[in-house]
């Protein structure tokens, strides 16, 4: 099992290389629609064969991935369906899956669909989240085979998808392919309401270029005209039901102008997923809630960056958090008022939440309950104050947790990092006390702690005198508090730790050494403290003297301890210019001035990439 996912791991970086490939020719005794399975794919224990009827199930753990592979045929004076993926992901499990159509190279190699090359993917969402391919998607032709059986000639086009997965914990997925040749499109009613958007919406100067833009992925409508599509069951990114109802609508930067239509996308009576961020919308969010809140199906509502205002503190928003809502995000818009209660406790179904850049003033209510649903809360900018509630370490299944620039005061509850699941951590300029709480130090799924700018006193005891544990913590920035204490060796020898700034505290005594200190690690700022003592020797094995380490960087390494109190001599491994990483070089990266450092021997002009020291040495 583990070897597989190293091996589909290293397959996800480029292309991979497929089984060797039997002659093209279809299965006989079954229908045409599960009958064709690309060559490529078919002696491939990896790639899961996917075909109507027939759902692919498995369990993937982050970041691991699972190939699909489908076909489809042409049908004499149909031509080719409309498809639809269905992805299922476990609850508090999370997966997308991102689609190519499959092309082959001669030396029957393919590419592997990721977030970033795919043609077709699913949005990181909640619940069953849906891929659909329009008949009408010009790349649909890339994929085409002809395959000969008896005599026939049939048209196949053939497709390549990744499952992969996105939560720490694993997660069981199912994926279900549905082909539709009949001609699927909009209802005249939700075309109508489609319509109606139109007309109050892209009369502005623009007139709705995002909305055009979107029909040009498409064939069959490859034409100069200026008339925008209103059958969005073909148009990228919405989905509809095979009766003609909008599953999915996404008008993501359509370039709408207006008072957000609610009561229009109120006709839309099967919708599960709204997403309208990036257009020009105003009204007040108490009103759209209330058109909206006969949408029973609604599971996501998106609505960022645009200026809605009104209070979030309204029975309407309450009742879509009863209903299905899932995800609402609301960032950057002009929201105000105290969060209540119905979004956090157990009445509420959100399990996601983004309100960043809204001008709230709020308190967090102390309403959360055992097992809450909230997986990941992002309130930045909002202006909250008052403390993080005792109710928090009840937040069992919370993946993200973005807190940062409020004015939220009192010490952060020590049991608030006990969710298994916990990824990142960031509270940076808040005006928190006390002690970083040790059960983020205890955590086995932490990857960031972010808390600049806060008044810490103390970092958790697990980091300094306990042994390095089997944790994943990849960044930690405690930067200008007030933390006291010695340095952290227990975390300064986690194996995975990439980045660690501790810069503007007080901590003091002697910088540990030893072995396997800083492995990987390639940003160490430790300036502005009272550190006293040598420099140590040992730090030559540090990551970011690695060139292995520093080769796959999109930064440039740090080594700042400037403004300590160290003393002796600056190691033989920093001077010598010939045998750094050029990266330290370009970088200048090491800053050193500011202590009570011996000048090293020789010209100062040796030791000019390091920063801190000729100034005090000439
Ligand atoms: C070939 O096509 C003809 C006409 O469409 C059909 O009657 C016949 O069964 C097909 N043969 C095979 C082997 O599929
Ligand atoms: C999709 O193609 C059909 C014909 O196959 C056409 O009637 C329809 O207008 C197209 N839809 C879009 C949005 O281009
Ligand atoms: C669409 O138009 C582009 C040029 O604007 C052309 O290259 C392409 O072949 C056309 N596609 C179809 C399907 O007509
Ligand atoms: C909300 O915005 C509209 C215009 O977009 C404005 O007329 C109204 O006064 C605003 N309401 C509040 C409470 O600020
Ligand atoms: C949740 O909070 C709302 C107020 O926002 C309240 O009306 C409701 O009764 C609460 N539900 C439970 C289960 O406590
Ligand atoms: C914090 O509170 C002060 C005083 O009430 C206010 O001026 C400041 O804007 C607040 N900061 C944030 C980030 O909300
Ligand atoms: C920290 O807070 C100060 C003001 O209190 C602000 O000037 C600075 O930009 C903040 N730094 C960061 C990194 O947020
Ligand atoms: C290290 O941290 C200090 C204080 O936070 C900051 O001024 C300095 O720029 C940082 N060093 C580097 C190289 O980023
Ligand atoms: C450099 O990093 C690589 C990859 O992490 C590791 O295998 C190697 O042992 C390191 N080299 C030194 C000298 O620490
Ligand atoms: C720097 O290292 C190179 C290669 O290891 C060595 O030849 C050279 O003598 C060293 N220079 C100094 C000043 O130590």
């Amino acid at each position: 099992m583990l070897s597989r996912a190293a091996a589909l791991a290293l397959c996800a970086l480029l292309v991979c290389l497929a089984a060797r490939a039997p002659p093209a020719r279809a299965q006989k005794g079954k229908g045409k629609d599960e009958a064709y399975v690309a060559p490529v794919f078919k002696d491939d224990p990896h790639v899961g064969k996917l075909s109507k009827g027939k759902p692919v199930d498995g369990t993937l753990a982050l970041g691991q991935l699972q190939l699909l592979g489908f076909s489809v045929p042409k049908r004499d004076g149909l031509g080719f369906p409309d498809i639809l993926l269905s992805l299922e992901a476990s609850a508090g499990g999370d997966a997308d899956v991102y689609c190519l159509p499959l092309v082959v190279t001669p030396d029957n190699r393919f590419a592997v669909p990721n977030r970033a090359n795919a043609v077709w993917r699913s949005v990181h969402t909640v619940g069953t989240d849906y891929l659909f391919v329009s008949r009408n998607h010009s790349q649909i032709l890339d994929g085409v085979t002809k395959v000969t059986e008896g005599g026939n000639v049939t048209e196949v086009t053939s497709f390549v998808c990744s499952v992969v997965g996105l939560s720490t914990l694993p997660v069981d997925f199912r994926v279900e392919l549905d082909v539709d040749y009949e001609s699927r499109a909009l209802v005249p009613a939700e075309t109508a309401a489609v319509e109606a958007i139109m007309a109050k919406c892209c009369s502005g100067e623009r007139g709705c270029s995002g909305w055009q833009h979107a029909e040009r992925s498409l064939a069959g409508s490859n034409t100069t005209d200026a008339e925008l599509p209103v059958d969005l069951c073909h148009v990228h990114g919405n989905v509809c039901d095979g009766a003609g109802r909008l599953k999915r609508l996404h008008m993501v930067a359509y370039g709408l102008e207006c008072e957000f239509p609610a009561e229009e996308m109120a006709a839309f009576t099967r919708l599960e997923k709204l997403s309208a961020g990036g257009n020009r919308f105003t009204g007040d969010i108490g009103k759209i809630a209330e058109q909206l809140v006969g949408l029973k199906k609604l599971e996501e509502l998106s609505i960022a960056v645009s200026a809605i205002n009104g209070t979030i503190d309204d029975e309407n928003i309450c009742r879509l958090a009863q209903n299905n809502l899932q995800l609402l995000n609301l960032e950057f818009n002009r929201i105000t008022g105290q969060l209540p209660a119905c979004l956090f406790n157990e009445s509420s179904k959100l399990s996601e939440l983004h309100l960043d850049s809204n001008p709230l003033s709020s308190t967090i209510p102390d309403v959360f309950p055992q097992d809450s649903n909230m997986q990941h809360l992002s309130l930045v900018g909002t202006q909250l104050s008052g403390g993080l509630p005792d109710s928090m370490k009840q937040l069992t299944q919370l993946r993200t947790l973005d807190l940062g620039f409020n004015n939220l005061t009192g010490e952060i509850p020590e049991e608030i990092g006990t969710s298994e699941s916990l990824v990142s951590v960031r509270m940076e300029s808040n005006k928190l006390v006390g002690k970083v709480p040790s059960s983020f130090a205890k955590s086995t799924s932490l990857i960031v702690l972010t808390l600049n700018n806060n008044s810490f006193t103390e970092l958790p005891q697990e980091w300094t005198e306990g042994a390095p544990k089997g944790n994943r913590m990849i960044e930690v920035t405690v930067r200008n508090n007030k933390l006291k204490g010695t340095f952290p060796t227990a975390l300064a020898s986690q194996p995975s730790l990439a980045i660690l700034d501790l810069s503007g505290n007080m901590l003091d005594g002697r910088l540990a050494g030893g072995e396997g200190l800083f492995s990987r690690t390639w940003l160490i700022n430790l300036s502005g403290n009272k550190f006293s003592g040598s420099i140590p020797e040992s730090w030559d094995n540090a990551g970011l003297f690695n060139e292995s380490v520093l080769n796959g960087l999109r930064s440039f390494p740090v080594l700042d301890l400037s403004d300590n109190e160290l003393s002796g001599n600056v190691p033989d491994y920093m001077l010598n210019v010939t045998e750094l990483p050029f990266q330290i070089i370009a970088a200048q990266a090491i800053s050193l001035g500011g202590n009570d450092l011996e000048c090293p021997e020789g010209d100062p002009e040796q030791y000019q990439h390091i920063k801190g020291l000729v100034e005090q040495c000439a």
